[in-house]
C-alpha cells in the first residue's frame, strides 16, 4: 500500500478501535505492578500471553514477520523491539519499555510506556519525564486541519531543547485492522510539512528519545534495536484518531 492510500476509519470502527486501545492501557497497567527487581522479561511475556487470552484477545506481536514473543521489552539502551527473555532479569535503576498490542475484534490497540525498576538515577528519571512529555506534546500537536511534520517539530524541539535527541529509524504509524500501514509518523520534522491530517485517519506517536545519539543499530537476532553508543533510550506510546477537535486518545483506561 502507498503512501497515498491512508484509510479513513468511520466512527463505528473508532469505537471498535478503542475498544481495542482500552483492553491495550489495561494490559500495560495489569503488568505495571510486575515491574521489580528480580522478574525476567519472559515472566512479563507470558503474563501478557495469559492475559490477552483470557480478555478474547491475541497478541499481534507473536509470529509479526516472525517476531517470537507476545510483547516488546526493551530495557535501557534498547531503543525498541526488546525480545523478552528468561535470562534478562530486571535490576534496581533499570528502565524498560513494555509495548503491547492486542487484536480486539480484529482491531489492534497499540501502547507502550517506559518503567523505572526501583530507584531510577537523576538521568533516567529526567529522560524518561522528557520522553513522555514528547508524546503529550506530539499529541497536542495533532489538528484536522493540520500536517504531519507538525507532530514531529513539537516533539523534536523539546527532545532536544532538554539535551536528547530523536531515534529516525522508526517512527509511529497507521493502524487498524492492519498493524503497521501508511502514514509513517516521524517523531522529528518541519511544521507544515508532511501528510495532510484528516478527520478519522487512526495513527500511533511513539517518540523514542536518546540519552546521547539518535542512531541505532539492530542486533543479529533481527529485532533488538540498540542505541549506537549504548546510552539510554525511552519511549512512549499511545493509539490516536484524529477527530474534529484534535487528537483522540484511544489507548486510555
Ligand atoms: N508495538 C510495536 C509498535 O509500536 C511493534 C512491535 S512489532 C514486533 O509498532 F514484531 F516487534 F512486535
Ligand atoms: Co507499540
Ligand atoms: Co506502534
Amino acid at each position: 500500500m502507498g503512501n497515498e492510500t491512508i484509510t479513513i476509519l468511520s466512527s463505528r470502527e473508532i469505537e471498535k478501535m478503542r475498544a481495542a486501545g482500552r483492553l491495550a492501557a489495561q494490559l500495560l497497567a495489569h503488568l505495571e505492578p510486575m515491574v521489580q527487581p528480580g522478574v525476567s522479561t519472559l515472566e512479563l511475556n507470558d503474563e501478557a500471553e495469559k492475559w490477552t487470552k483470557a480478555h478474547h484477545a491475541i497478541s499481534a506481536p507473536l509470529g509479526y514477520h516472525k517476531f517470537p514473543k507476545s510483547i516488546c521489552t526493551s530495557v535501557n539502551e534498547v531503543i525498541c523491539h526488546g525480545i523478552p527473555n528468561a535470562k534478562q532479569i530486571l535490576k534496581d535503576g533499570d528502565i524498560i519499555n513494555i509495548d503491547v498490542t492486542p487484536i480486539l475484534e480484529g482491531f489492534h490497540g497499540d501502547i507502550s510506556k517506559t518503567f523505572f525498576v526501583g530507584t531510577p538515577s537523576p538521568l533516567a528519571k529526567k529522560l524518561v519525564e522528557v520522553t513522555e512529555e514528547c508524546l503529550r506534546r506530539g499529541i497536542a500537536a495533532v489538528s484536522p486541519n493540520g500536517r504531519m511534520g507538525d507532530i514531529g517539530a513539537a516533539i523534536q524541539e523539546y527532545a532536544e531543547s532538554q539535551g536528547f535527541s530523536v531515534v529516525r529509524d522508526f517512527v509511529g504509524h497507521g493502524i487498524n485492522r492492519v498493524f503497521h500501514t501508511p502514514p509513517q509518523v516521524p517523531h522529528y520534522g518541519t511544521r507544515g510539512t508532511g501528510t495532510k491530517l484528516r478527520p478519522g485517519m487512526v495513527f500511533t506517536i511513539e517518540p523514542m528519545i536518546n540519552e546521547g545519539t539518535y542512531e541505532a543499530k539492530v542486533l543479529k537476532d533481527g529485532w533488538t534495536a540498540i542505541t549506537k553508543d549504548r546510552k539510554l533510550s525511552a519511549q512512549f506510546e499511545h493509539t490516536i484518531a484524529v477527530s474534529r477537535q484534535g487528537a483522540d486518545i484511544l489507548t486510555l483506561l
